[in-house]
């Protein structure tokens, strides 16, 4: 069965959605802290008045180590049935680019929804959730940004491909390759894929006249919220400001680039929701990520 193509409903209660990105909660761990502990998220957050919490990717590294922590984690704060997650970059490390089915079992096995290319109703509110990579293009030279990214990013030594070897027999599979390193022209193509099921998706219609459609990715869709830009930034931003033309969105999350940032892009509200690396330095600039988390209250204004 195909589950993308089924929307999660969350039942709705106070309307109240946290949307947070980029948990890490195996670098918590290893120097001995919490990740909402450690940014007063446990406290500063009403858990209980939530009706679902969203988590935009990077739970942590190795996820078939690592994810039932961080489930176990999660639900001290939010039901399971409540909390929806779909992967970062660091999600596929020592692991599979094309394997998502194997997350999704992950996380179906905790009782939590997984949301990789999969729209999330909540009362007249949509999110359409994927990780959305990027497509390398920001300062217009996609090769360079291809090889910078290759060069400085552990994506390309930690994240493998299966490779399709057809119908052989064990024989003519012997001494063959069937997984690969990952390479960026491997993410731009998944990139264009995500893109695409997005479009689509904001090109439907709302099943209510006047309901909200929210997006969430991993990676930033604008380089307005993408805080200071160098060679790297290819690696984490797209600029989809067309998309943003084309198509009403009344808000759109992220992380990935671990920067509180908020922008405005034409009428959508875009906000990084990164709770990022333990230690990490946070400039003046980054607003309270509290504050952003929250999905404003319909006819709130945001
Ligand atoms: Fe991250």
């Amino acid at each position: 069965m195909n589950t993308s193509s089924t929307p999660i409903e969350i039942p709705y209660q106070t309307g109240k959605v946290a949307v947070l990105a980029d948990l890490h909660l195996d670098s918590y761990r290893n120097i001995g802290k919490e990740p909402f502990e450690s940014h007063g998220l446990d406290s500063s957050l009403q858990w209980a008045e939530l009706d679902a919490l969203i988590i935009a990717g990077d739970l942590a590294n190795t996820p078939f180590s690592n994810w039932h922590a961080v489930f176990a984690y999660l639900s001290r704060f939010m039901d399971p049935s409540r909390t929806i997650i779909f992967p970062g970059n660091h999600d596929y490390y020592m692991g599979f680019l094309n394997a998502d089915d194997e997350l999704e079992k992950l996380a179906e096995a905790a009782g939590v929804h997984f949301a990789q290319q999969r729209e999330v109703r909540h009362g007249d509110d949509r999110y359409l959730c994927t990780t959305l990579w990027t497509d390398f293009a920001l300062l217009g030279d996609v090769q360079n940004a291809m090889s910078v990214a290759l060069r400085n990013m552990n994506d390309y030594v930690q994240i493998s491909k299966r490779l399709e070897t057809g119908p052989l027999s064990p024989f003519e599979l012997l001494g063959r390759p069937q997984q690969a390193a990952i390479t960026p022209e491997d993410i731009l193509s998944l990139h264009k894929a995500q893109r695409q099921w997005l479009e689509d998706r904001l090109a439907e219609p709302h099943w209510v006249p006047n309901g909200r459609s929210f997006v969430v990715t991993h990676h930033g869709p604008h380089p307005d919220a993408a805080g200071q830009i160098d060679d790297l930034t290819p690696a984490f931003h797209s600029d989809l400001t067309p998309l943003f033309d084309q198509h009403w969105i009344d808000g759109w999350y992220f992380g990935h680039s671990h920067r509180r940032l908020a922008a405005q892009v034409g009428s959508t509200p875009v906000r990084n929701v990164s709770v990022g690396f333990p230690l990490e330095k946070h400039g003046p600039e980054e607003l309270p990520l509290e504050e952003l988390c929250l999905v404003p209250l319909p006819g709130a204004s945001g």
